[in-house]
């Protein structure tokens, strides 16, 4: 009686393992792919929202005058710092901000209005949970704008479609935006090194 229950048992498992493997490789690529979902939509309230892992922005003091402001990093602290991201906070009380202000209908300080922030800061935008103590708005578009997201952990090269979320004309004129030409007068490159050549 035993040996009869066996057979059955290893039938089983022989057509049901690769069902139930295949359903865990597939429930691994909805989450890869709801990551990038929660991505393009950082505002939405959706339950993958709650679930994806904050990430906390620390400025650019913190994250890069030292370990990027180095000859081995091409000093792109000091290249950032003194690129336009860099006056974004600082330009919204120009004549020319006040001016955009009241078209746009803002009525308060600029500087501390919601509708310019949204692009004039790193993080912009978003409620306080997402700021570490060291990050300073004064800053204004720094690396963590462009390099990592409001629920993306890792670093990231930005592509046109990251640029696009501030280059846009929603609230004010500007521009017409070049993705390649606009990377070239940001650049910030590190050195290339002498890797062995295979
Ligand atoms: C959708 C994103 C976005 C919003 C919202 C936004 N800006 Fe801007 N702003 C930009 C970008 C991007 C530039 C750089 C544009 C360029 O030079 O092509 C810019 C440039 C500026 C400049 C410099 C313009 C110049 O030609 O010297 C001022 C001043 C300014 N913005 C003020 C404001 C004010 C005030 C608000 C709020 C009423 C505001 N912005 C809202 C993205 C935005
Ligand atoms: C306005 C957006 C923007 C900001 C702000 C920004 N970066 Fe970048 N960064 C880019 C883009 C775009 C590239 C890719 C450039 C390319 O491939 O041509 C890049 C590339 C890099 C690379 C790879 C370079 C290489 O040659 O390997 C590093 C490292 C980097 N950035 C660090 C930083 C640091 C540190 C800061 C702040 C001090 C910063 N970035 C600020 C857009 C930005
Ligand atoms: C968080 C919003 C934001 C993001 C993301 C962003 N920018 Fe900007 N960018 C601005 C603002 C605001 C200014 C205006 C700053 C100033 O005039 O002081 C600006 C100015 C610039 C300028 C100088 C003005 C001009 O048009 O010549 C360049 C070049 C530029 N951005 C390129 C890029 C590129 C390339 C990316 C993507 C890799 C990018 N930016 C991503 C907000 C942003």
């Amino acid at each position: 009686m035993k040996t009869n229950k066996k057979i059955p048992v290893f039938i089983l498992s022989v057509v049901l393992g690769p069902i139930i493997l295949t359903g865990l490789i597939q429930s691994n690529q909805i989450t890869l792919t709801d990551e990038r979902f929660t991505r393009l939509l950082p505002d939405s309230e959706g339950i993958f929202v709650q679930e994806i892992v904050k990430y906390h922005y620390i400025g650019m003091e913190k994250c890069a005058s030292v370990c990027h402001n180095n000859e081995k990093m091409g000093f792109q602290y000091d290249i950032m710092k003194n690129s336009p991201h860099s006056n974004a906070f600082k330009i919204l009380v120009t004549e020319k901000a006040v001016r955009y202000a009241k078209k746009a209908n803002v009525k308060e300080n600029p500087q501390e209005s919601p509708v310019c922030l949204k692009c004039h800061v790193t993080g912009g935008g978003l409620d306080s949970s997402f700021f570490a103590s060291t990050y300073r708005k004064e800053e204004g578009v720094t690396c963590e704008a462009c390099h990592k997201g409001a629920f993306i952990t890792k670093a990231f090269i930005p592509k046109e479609e990251d640029c696009l979320r501030c280059h846009n004309d929603s609230v004010h004129k500007m521009n017409s935006f070049d993705f390649r030409k606009n990377c070239v007068k940001i650049a910030h490159p590190r050195p290339k090194v002498n890797t062995k050549e295979t």
